[in-house]
């Protein structure tokens, strides 16, 4: 039985891909490591926590003796790795945290990774995840490929900037063999509401002001998080070793435009009338170094994989509102206690 690690499993995307890969391969033993972070709930992966080959373990990817204990007891044949802080807004407040988990932390699994396979690298697989925000920011036309170059400008994308360029470099250094992609913003149940999509769904579940940053005119790519499930059950099965892949939805939407058509939807599945939801848009003071356009060309994980996405925005908006509309329970658990104090310091002038 093989045995792979996913780090951040109690995570937005984590946890679909721990689901998957536990529902799909149960020939794989998935150990599921996470510090259980302000991001990270258990709850996310309740459907699976029983499986015989699913095995949760909380623990901090910083810990360099206990990530060097768990690749010794268990010699995994596979790592997936999720665990970031992964918000922009957070990474402006405090910076360092992102470097810690993302630069370090990614460090320490790469020389643990390293060391348990000693050179025999046969079978074995280091997959990082990573983001399309590393490319930086796109003016009105182009689209970002595998070979435009790294050019981050918030303190977020400049260290997953970083552990991208240390995984490239445990690659060619010492051979590590080692699969990486950069996806575009993903959306769908379980995304935690700091991010853009969940916190206006919540906002209007509760007729609190939607809070636009600057003009709106902002734009992002988006894709349902368990089409990016599959890309990355894909990648880590048939990309190839050394490469790097684009994710993207093929769907670029300015944020006022999404805004206003999440409130249209919001409206006809709450019975409001017509407009209601548009009313709480409110214009706030803009995040800093705030990129314009992020737009992802997939056409590479397309042509050499196969992969496209399997539906369309509509319908995983759609998907993503029904489940929080029937998940008010997970969202109030979520957004009580640390949620509101992080509220009023992002929100308030
Ligand atoms: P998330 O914030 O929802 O989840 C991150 C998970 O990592 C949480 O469960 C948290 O507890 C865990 N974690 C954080 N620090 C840890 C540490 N030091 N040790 C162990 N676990 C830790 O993030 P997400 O949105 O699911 O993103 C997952 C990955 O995908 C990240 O690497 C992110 O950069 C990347 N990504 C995200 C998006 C997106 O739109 N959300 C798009 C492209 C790439
Ligand atoms: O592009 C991939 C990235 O997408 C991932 O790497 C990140 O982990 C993920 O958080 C996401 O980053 P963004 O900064 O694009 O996502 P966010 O949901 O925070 O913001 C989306 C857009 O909406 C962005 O232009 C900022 C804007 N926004 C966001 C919030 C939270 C607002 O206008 N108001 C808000 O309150």
């Amino acid at each position: 039985m093989k045995k792979i690690l996913i780090t951040g499993g109690a995570g937005f995307i984590g946890s679909h891909v721990v689901r998957r890969f536990v529902k799909r391969y149960p020939q794989y033993h998935i150990f599921n490591l996470d510090a259980l972070t302000y991001a990270g709930n258990l709850e996310n992966i309740k459907d699976i926590e029983n499986e015989s080959n699913y095995t949760f373990v909380k623990g901090d990817i910083t810990d360099e003796v206990f990530i060097a204990d768990l690749f010794a007891t268990h010699d995994f044949d596979g790592v997936v790795h999720l665990a970031a802080e992964s918000h922009v807004d957070r990474s402006i407040v405090d910076p360092l945290a992102f470097v810690k988990t993302n630069v370090f932390g990614t460090m320490i699994l790469l020389n643990a990774a390293k060391k348990q396979w000693q050179g025999n690298f046969e079978g074995k697989r280091f997959y990082h995840i990573s983001t399309d925000e590393v490319y930086g920011t796109l003016g009105a036309e182009g689209l970002f490929t595998e070979t435009t170059p790294y050019d981050p400008n918030s303190p977020y994308s400049a260290s997953k900037a970083s552990s991208d360029h240390f995984v490239r470099a445990y690659g060619e250094t010492y051979g590590l063999p080692y699969v990486l992609t950069n996806c575009s913003n993903n959306y769908g149940p379980f995304h935690f509401p700091e991010k853009l999509i969940p916190l206006f769904i919540n906002n209007i579940i509760n007729n609190k002001p939607l809070p636009v940053y600057g003009d709106g005119k902002y734009t992002r790519d988006w894709l349902f998080v368990e089409d990016h499930a599959v890309a990355i059950d894909l990648v880590f099965h048939e990309g190839k070793n050394h490469d790097t892949y684009n994710i993207g939805g093929f769907n670029e939407w300015q944020n006022i435009d999404l805004v206003k058509l999440l409130c249209q939807i919001m409206d006809t599945k709450l019975g409001r009338e017509k407009g209601t939801s548009e009313q709480l848009i409110t214009y706030v003071k803009d995040r800093p170094g705030h990129d314009l356009r992020y737009a992802i060309d997939a056409t590479k994980i397309n042509k050499e994989l196969g992969w496209q996405p399997s539906v369309t925005f509509e319908q995983g908006l759609e998907k993503t509102i029904d489940w929080y509309l029937a998940n008010t329970a997970w969202l109030e658990n979520v957004t009580s206690g640390a949620y509101a104090s992080y509220y009023e310091k992002q929100y308030t002038n």
